[in-house]
C-alpha cells in the first residue's frame, strides 16, 4: 500500500502526527520536498519528538528516505538522526545524492534578502531554503553526493560567492579562510552521512515493485506551494501532491491513497493573506488552547476559522481521496465555532481572492462547541471509536465532509500518539 500524506492549509496541520499514526514497523517513509523549514511534532509516552528533515514516522519505521527534491543541512541532519536513532536503533536511512545542500552562506543570504525586502518581507524561517533552491535551479548547487569531494565543494563555494557577490560582499564568507573552513566542515559531514547516500529513486522504484508499505510525507502546506500558493508568501518548493514524483522519482500513479490533513481551524506562520484570521482575545485564546507556536522557529502562529473555499481548492489541486482532521479537542472549548463556507457572491475564484485580485468577504455558519474533553473521556472515545464522539463533534466532522465533499477517515482528538480514531 502506498500512501501520500500532505497538508491542505498553510502548514502545521498535524501531518507529523498523522504520518506517525499511519506508519508501522514495516513502513518505508519518504520526504520529498523542503528542508528544516518543516517542523513536525510527535508526542509519545517517551516524550516530545521534533522532526525537521526525517519523516515524522521515523520513531518506528523500517526505513526512511530523504529524496532528491529536498534541500538538506548536513549538520542538522546528523543531529536529528542521532536523537531518533536512540529510539529506533535499526532505522535504515537513505539520502539522495541529488538533494541540494544548505550551507551557512545560504542561511546568511536568506536573512539578508528578508532585510532588503523590508515591508515586503515573507517571514521566512531563515533556514536558507529559498537561496538553496535558487542555487539548484541556477545549477550551481552543492549536491549531497558532492560532499565526498573537498575540491568540488571548494570550487562550487567560490563560484557561488562570485555569482552572488552583491549579496554577500559584507559577509564573513568573503574571507578565503572562512570559506575554506566552511568547505572543510561540509566535507567532514561525509564521514557520518556518506554511508547513507545513494540514488534513492532506484531503491524506491524497487520497493514499489516489491509492494512494500510506503508513506510519502509532504512538507509544509498546499497554500505554501511555490506555484499554487499565496505567492510571494510561500515556500520555495512545490508542496502539492505532484511534487512527490519529481522529488522522489516515484510516479504519483503508484499511490493508492492521498490523505489531506486539515486542522479543525486554520493557522499560518509568517506574512501573507489569511481571510478567516482572528485577532485580539479570540485569537489569543485559540492560540493558547492549541499551543500554536512554530515547531521550527517558535514564532506565535496566526490563527483563524476553518476556510472551506481554500480547502475545496487544495483538495482538488491534490486530488485528495480522504481527509484527516486534527485538533478537534482544541476547538471544543469554543462555545460557537465558525466555518467559512464562501468568500461572498462577488468572488469567483478563491485563490484570486487570496492574491488580492478579488475581495474576499468570508461568510460563516456557526456550530455549537462540544466542550473540553478530559483525558479520561478521550481514552474512552479512542477505545469505543467514532460513534462515541460527542454528537456536536461528529456534526462538525460531517459538516466538513459535506462541504468539501471528501470523506473524513482519520480524526485526531489529542496531542498524544494514541489519540487518533480511524473513522471508516
Ligand atoms: P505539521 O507540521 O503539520 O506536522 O504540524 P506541527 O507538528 O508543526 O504542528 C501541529 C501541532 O499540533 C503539534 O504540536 C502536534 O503535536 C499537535 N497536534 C497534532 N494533532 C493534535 C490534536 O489532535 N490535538 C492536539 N491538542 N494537538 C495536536
Ligand atoms: P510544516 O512542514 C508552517 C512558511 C514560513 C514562511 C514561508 C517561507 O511544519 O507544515 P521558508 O523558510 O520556507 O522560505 O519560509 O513559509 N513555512 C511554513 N509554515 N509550516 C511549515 O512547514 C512551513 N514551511 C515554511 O513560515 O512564511
Ligand atoms: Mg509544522
Amino acid at each position: 500500500m502506498i500512501k501520500l500524506i500532505l497538508g491542505l492549509q498553510f502548514g502545521d496541520e498535524g501531518k507529523g502526527k498523522i504520518t506517525d499514526f499511519v506508519s508501522n514497523e514495516k513502513s518505508i517513509l519518504v520526504r520529498y520536498n523542503g528542508g528544516t523549514n518543516a517542523g513536525h511534532t510527535v508526542v509519545t509516552d517517551k516524550g516530545k519528538f521534533k522532526f525537521h528533515l526525517l519523516p515524522a514516522g521515523s520513531l518506528r519505521a523500517k526505513s526512511v528516505v530523504l529524496g532528491n527534491g529536498m534541500v538538506i543541512d548536513p549538520a542538522a541532519f546528523i543531529d536529528e538522526l542521532k536523537e531518533i536513532q536512540k529510539e529506533n536503533l535499526s532505522l535504515d536511512v537513505r539520502i539522495s545524492s541529488a538533494a541540494c545542500v544548505v550551507t551557512d552562506m545560504h542561511k546568511y543570504i536568506d536573512r539578508e534578502q528578508e532585510k532588503i525586502r523590508g515591508d515586503m518581507k515573507i517571514g521566512t524561517t531563515s533556514h536558507g531554503i529559498g537561496p538553496t533552491y535558487e542555487e539548484k535551479y541556477s545549477r550551481n548547487s552543492i549536491r549531497i553526493g558532492d560532499l565526498s569531494d573537498l575540491g568540488i565543494i571548494q570550487r562550487k563555494l567560490k563560484l557561488i560567492r562570485e555569482i552572488r557577490y552583491s549579496e554577500i560582499k559584507n559577509s564573513p564568507y568573503m574571507n578565503d579562510d572562512e570559506l575554506m573552513k566552511m568547505a572543510a566542515n561540509l566535507h567532514r559531514t561525509w564521514e557520518t552521512i556518506g554511508k547513507y547516500v545513494c540514488r534513492t529513486e532506484s531503491f524506491l522504484m524497487d520497493a514499489v515493485k516489491k509492494h512494500e508499505d510506503m508513506i510519502f510525507e509532504g512538507g509544509h502546506g498546499s497554500l505554501l506551494d511555490i506555484d499554487f500558493g499565496t505567492y510571494p508568501y510561500v515556500t520555495s518548493s512545490n508542496t502539492i501532491s505532484g511534487a512527490m514524483h519529481t522529488g522522489s522519482g516515484v510516479s504519483l500513479r503508484k499511490v493508492d491513497s492521498i490523505i489531506g490533513v486539515v486542522k479543525a481551524y486554520t493557522s499560518r506562520v509568517g506574512e501573507g493573506p489569511f481571510p478567516t484570521e482572528l485577532h485580539g482575545t479570540e485569537a489569543e485564546e485559540l492560540r493558547a488552547a492549541g499551543g500554536e507556536y512554530g515547531t521550527t522557529t517558535g514564532r506565535p502562529r496566526r490563527v483563524g476559522w476553518l476556510d472551506i473555499p481554500l480547502l475545496r481548492y487544495t483538495a482538488e489541486l491534490n486530488d485528495i481521496d480522504q481527509l484527516a482532521i486534527t485538533k478537534l479537542d482544541v476547538l471544543g472549548s469554543t462555545k460557537k465555532i465558525k466555518i467559512c463556507t464562501s468568500y461572498g457572491k462577488n468572488v469567483i475564484n478563491p485563490i484570486n481572492a487570496l492574491l488580492g485580485k478579488e475581495k474576499p468577504e468570508p461568510q460563516y455558519i456557526e456550530l455549537d462547541g462540544w466542550g473540553n474533553l478530559s483525558d479520561e473521556e478521550i481514552q474512552q472515545m479512542i477505545k469505543r471509536g467514532y460513534s462515541s464522539l460527542p454528537e456536536k463533534m461528529r456534526n462538525y466532522v460531517e459538516t466538513v465532509e459535506k462541504l468539501v465533499n471528501i470523506p473524513v477517515s482519520i480524526i485526531s482528538i489529542g496531542q498524544i500518539r494514541g489519540s487518533t480514531i480511524q473513522k471508516n
